[in-house]
């Protein structure tokens, strides 16, 4: 490299991925020889119909899953070749996940909810309680904190989730069509939340979507066609 030229490293750097399912005749190629990169700051929609292989893509860049060839680096850290030591303190301290079913443990409160990262990372308590506080009023949950999961609307169980997913501050977000289970308004005010989240921790994102308005509020939009990835 000379010194005119200065590249920032990717923050997501996905490099001839591919993940095979099953064997011979039976097998699925839900992904096959992908390659992308993603700057840092920015949101990238991943867009492509059902069985595209979003859901796994995301899954190999989160650490859920591995490619069967190919890598994948976040924030410098190889994912592809971590062991599940690795993998325990990749998801931990760098990627978190939002999913569509929000995912959320139904005998704990929004704020309990909320803390579990934080308590994963022994994070102090009255610390924890004010990150938690603080997450439930930039998701618009304050006054909500003792509720459960089934005493929430489906939009509100999605924002608990968003704040969970802030409250370790990810370099990454992974986001796996969040707004698939939502009503059109609700989804629009969560994808909404989500740009300007990402915008404010300065948090890089991909986020699957059949949404066009997700697509238009992304920097960039990434488009899949049964595992390849299709020119935009
Ligand atoms: N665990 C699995 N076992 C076998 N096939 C799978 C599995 N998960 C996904 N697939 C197949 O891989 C392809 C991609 O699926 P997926 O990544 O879920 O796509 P999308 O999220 O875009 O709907 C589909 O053909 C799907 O049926
Ligand atoms: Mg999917």
């Amino acid at each position: 490299m000379t010194a005119t030229t200065t590249t920032v490293e990717a923050a997501v750097r996905v490099e001839r991925v591919s993940r095979v399912y099953g064997h011979g005749a039976a097998a699925v190629h839900a992904v096959q020889d992908v390659s992308f990169t993603i700057a840092p700051g920015e949101l990238v929609a991943l867009v492509g119909r059902s069985g595209s292989g979003k859901t796994t893509l995301l899954n190999c860049i989160g650490g859920l899953d591995r490619p069967d060839e190919g890598r994948v680096v976040v924030d410098g850290r190889e994912v592809s070749s971590l062991d599940e030591a690795g993998l325990v303190e990749l998801r931990r301290d760098v990627v978190s996940f939002v999913f569509q079913t929000f995912g959320l443990v139904p005998v704990l409160s929004a704020a309990e909810n909320v803390g579990v990262p934080l308590r994963l990372r022994r994070m102090p308590t009255p610390d924890r309680e004010a990150r938690v506080q603080l997450l439930l009023d930039l998701v618009g949950l304050g006054g909500h904190e003792l509720q459960r999961p089934a005493e929430m609307s489906g939009g509100q169980q999605q924002r608990v989730a968003i704040a969970r997913a802030l409250a370790s501050s990810p370099r990454l977000l992974v986001a796996d069509e969040p707004t698939g289970q939502l009503d059109t308004e609700t989804g629009t005010a969560v994808m909404a939340l989500l740009r300007a989240v990402v915008e404010a921790e300065g948090m890089t994102a991909i986020v699957s979507t059949h949404d066009p308005l997700m697509m238009s509020l992304a920097d960039r939009v990434v488009r899949l066609a049964d595992g390849r990835l299709v020119d935009a």
